[in-house]
């Protein structure tokens, strides 16, 4: 079975940690504290799951999900995420991270930051312009009417089409931006960012985003 490293167990890590160990993936799921402070999570989760170090679950991961504040980036563990896919769910809130001036000046991507600092790994952009309690409530199968979409964008197809399976056995359909450059246009307080949208809208709200906000 397919084992999944999550570097993050806040409202994303743990809702994707759910979902994914429903599906019947196993995860091992990382904080900043200590897996200690992680039981009472990873009780919830059964059997499925277990809590680590960052580390670790970098290295137990046969792919890994990101999902920390943006500040905590160069944190995340390099050498044993070398090539595997990384899903990142990163958005920038400068009032939380701190101002980054490639950022606020529409030069770089929360993504493509994340690629940066994990060179040998294989990034794409997953879940980041959900609401955490949606990603366990909004799945719906597919060819669903309507049903909800989420963007992706990766400098790897392999990345890419990963996030779409997963993206599909969560029960959403995938929209794919191209290559992390792009990866802006799903980024906060664009139109696409947060909102329930089926493919075609997902498509059409990724087009009309302005670079800079
Ligand atoms: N919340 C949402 O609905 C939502 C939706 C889409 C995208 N996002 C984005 O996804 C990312 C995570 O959001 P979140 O809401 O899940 O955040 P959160 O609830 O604040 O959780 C953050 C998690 O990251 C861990 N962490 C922090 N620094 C770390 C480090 N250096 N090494 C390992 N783990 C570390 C924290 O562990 P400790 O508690 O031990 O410090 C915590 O488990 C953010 O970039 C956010 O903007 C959030």
């Amino acid at each position: 079975m397919t084992t999944i490293g999550i570097i993050g167990a806040g409202h994303i890590g743990g809702q994707i940690a759910r979902k994914a160990v429903e599906l019947g993936y196993d995860v091992v799921i990382s904080n900043s504290r200590g897996p200690e402070t992680l039981a009472d999570l990873v009780a919830e989760l059964g059997p499925r799951a277990r809590a680590a170090t960052p580390a670790e679950a970098a290295a137990a991961g046969d792919f890994a999900v990101v999902t920390v504040p943006l500040r905590s980036l160069p944190d995340v563990p390099v050498e044993p995420l070398a090539g595997k896919i990384v899903l990142d769910t990163n958005n920038y809130y400068w009032e939380r991270d701190g101002h980054i001036p490639a950022l606020d000046a529409g030069e770089a991507t929360t993504s493509g930051l994340l690629q940066e600092h994990l060179p040998q790994s294989k990034v794409a952009k997953a879940f980041n312009h959900i609401m955490s309690s949606q990603i366990t409530a909004d799945g719906t199968p597919a060819g669903t009417l309507n049903r909800r979409a989420l963007a992706t964008a990766s400098d790897f197809p392999e990345a890419a089409e990963l996030v779409a399976r997963l993206y599909d056995e969560f029960g959403f359909d995938t929209v794919n931006m191209g290559p992390v450059s792009e990866s802006w246009r799903a980024e906060r307080d664009r139109p696409a960012y947060v909102i329930r949208q089926n493919a075609a809208e997902l498509t059409e709200n990724l087009a009309k985003a302005p670079r800079t906000i």
